[in-house]
């Protein structure tokens, strides 16, 4: 079950909408998968089956308990409803303490896995002193909530003692007075009180159940939340086959995270072979333009069209197939130089080979390790291995999102020299600063701060690449 279910979760992950890992590290997800899956798996818990197998041996108690005395057996019925609410009660209170553990372990997760990927930084600005506050608070907090969860507990047992031995001093009083009435013996009074704690225990028990899953619930909620989340993240993907792409169109297209408003009926259009630099102040949404063409998010209004066609008809994994792209967070594999620029395609050597050649990676080795996210290489070292992997993918559409803001001069030199020689005939958008870059390019693509999209012809480009900004906006 455990594995089952590790294995689920990681395949949500693998088609749950992109927006879902905002605002969550990787070392938050981790955490919470153990927590959530530690706890479902006490559903498997043999004290589930044992309580299940008691209860049927207990129904034949019941029924002893009526043919000694039935006036005793309806005090014992009296056990039940004040079980069930006190039950209830320490449930609701323990759902409640659950929700807010899991909450301040995700808290905790995230700010961990934040602190380990700031390490550098925290010790070159000398934060330790404030980290290790902050460890401390997030400590406390997990284990005080832990605490409290384990006071419940202690108190649902205990009101458990006090009930059975209340009912057994109960049954102890009323029987005495039934003897001293001569209407039941002292032998009929201790059989009848053996049996009924032989009904009460498993009763106890069985009702203890609601008391055990109220701690499951908010870690099930949270795992079916992510399946569901998963469900509706996949109705995105069409099944229409992917040919040639000859346009890919926004139409009125607009687009925000959350608040925050990036773009406001965006219209305009690639054609196949089209050069397209991508211009925009930072923060004014270039690289959102690439998360909605590459379909890893959904515009709120109009439409990404391919060759006139809305892009969410496609085949997902097709469709994606189709542009090769390098973003400004595209990630590096912990592996080889060879994997990571092969990206699970078989690749012969000689493809490799011409593709970190033309990238102008020259000094790493195939199977050079280079880390995580390319840790143990450089920075331009690491933009040269996504530019190969995208050359390497063999498509007709290249985006380009800041690639050579790492690169040597040369090597971005080289990059435009690709560009306009094996790259001549395809189509490449590509996001760049330098506005010396422009006359790369046949259009471009300047995306406002008013969330607006205007594209120009390249002809302007040479005033862009002179006066940094444009005579005319078309
Ligand atoms: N995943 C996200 N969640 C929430 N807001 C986001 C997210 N990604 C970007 N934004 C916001 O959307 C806006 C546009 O971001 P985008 O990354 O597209 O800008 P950009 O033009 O590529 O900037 P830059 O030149 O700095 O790369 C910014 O205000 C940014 O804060
Ligand atoms: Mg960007």
């Amino acid at each position: 079950m455990h594995q089952s279910l590790v294995e689920n979760v990681f395949n949500s992950y693998l088609l749950v909408d992109i927006a879902y890992f905002k605002d969550r590290n990787s070392a938050e997800l981790l955490n919470d998968l153990n927590v959530d899956i530690g706890n479902i798996n006490k559903v498997c818990d043999n004290t589930v089956f044992f309580v299940i197998t008691q209860l049927v041996s207990c129904l034949g108690g019941i029924a002893g308990l009526f043919i000694i005395d039935y006036r005793l057996s309806l005090l014992v019925f009296l056990f039940f409803p004040l079980k069930y609410f006190t039950v209830r009660f320490f449930s609701d209170q323990r759902e409640k303490k659950m929700g807010q553990l899991l909450e301040k372990n995700t808290v905790f997760g995230h700010w961990f896995g934040d602190a380990l990927n700031a390490i550098r930084d925290v010790r070159l600005f000398g934060l330790q002193k404030k980290m290790q506050q902050e460890v401390a608070g997030h400590v406390f907090g997990v284990a005080d909530s832990q605490r409290q969860l384990n006071i419940l507990q202690s108190m649902n047992l205990c009101s458990e003692v006090f009930l059975m031995h209340s009912m057994e001093v109960l049954l102890l009083l009323v029987g005495a007075y039934f003897i001293l009435d001569k209407t039941l013996t002292l032998g009929s009074l201790f059989a009848f009180i053996s049996y009924s704690m032989q009904v009460l225990e498993p009763i106890s028990a069985t009702l203890n159940l609601k008391f055990m899953f109220s701690g499951i619930i908010p870690s099930a909620t949270r795992y079916f939340q992510l399946l569901d989340h998963t469900r509706q993240a996949q109705e995105f993907s069409g099944s229409a086959p992917v040919e040639q792409i000859n346009s890919v169109e926004f139409k009125n297209v607009s687009f925000s995270y959350g608040e925050n408003r990036v773009l406001n009926k965006a219209n305009f259009v690639v054609q196949k072979g089209d050069k397209v630099a991508v211009i925009g102040a930072n923060g004014s949404g270039k690289s959102t333009l690439f998360t909605l063409i590459e379909r890893l998010a959904v515009p709120d209004e109009g439409q990404v069209l391919i060759n006139g066609i809305t892009a969410a008809s496609f085949d997902l994994q097709k469709y994606r197939a189709a542009f090769a792209a390098v973003g400004q967070d595209s990630f590096l594999l912990n592996r080889t130089v060879e994997e990571n620029v092969c990206m699970g395609s078989l690749c012969e050597a000689k493809n490799i080979n011409d593709a970190l050649a033309r990238a102008g990676l020259r000094d790493l080795a195939f199977d050079d390790i280079v880390g995580e996210n390319g840790k143990q290489i450089s920075s331009g070292q690491r933009q040269k291995i996504l530019f190969a992997r995208a050359l390497l993918r063999n498509t007709e559409w290249f985006l380009f999102d800041e690639i050579t803001s790492n690169m040597d001069s040369e090597a971005a030199r080289n990059l435009f020299g690709v560009l306009h020689d094996e790259l001549k005939d395809k189509t490449v958008i590509m996001i760049v600063h330098d506005m010396k870059l422009l006359t790369h390019f046949d259009y471009i693509l300047e995306v406002g701060r008013d969330c607006k999209v205007r594209m120009h012809q390249s002809y302007e480009a040479t005033t862009v690449a002179e006066t940094g900004s444009f005579v005319a906006a078309g």
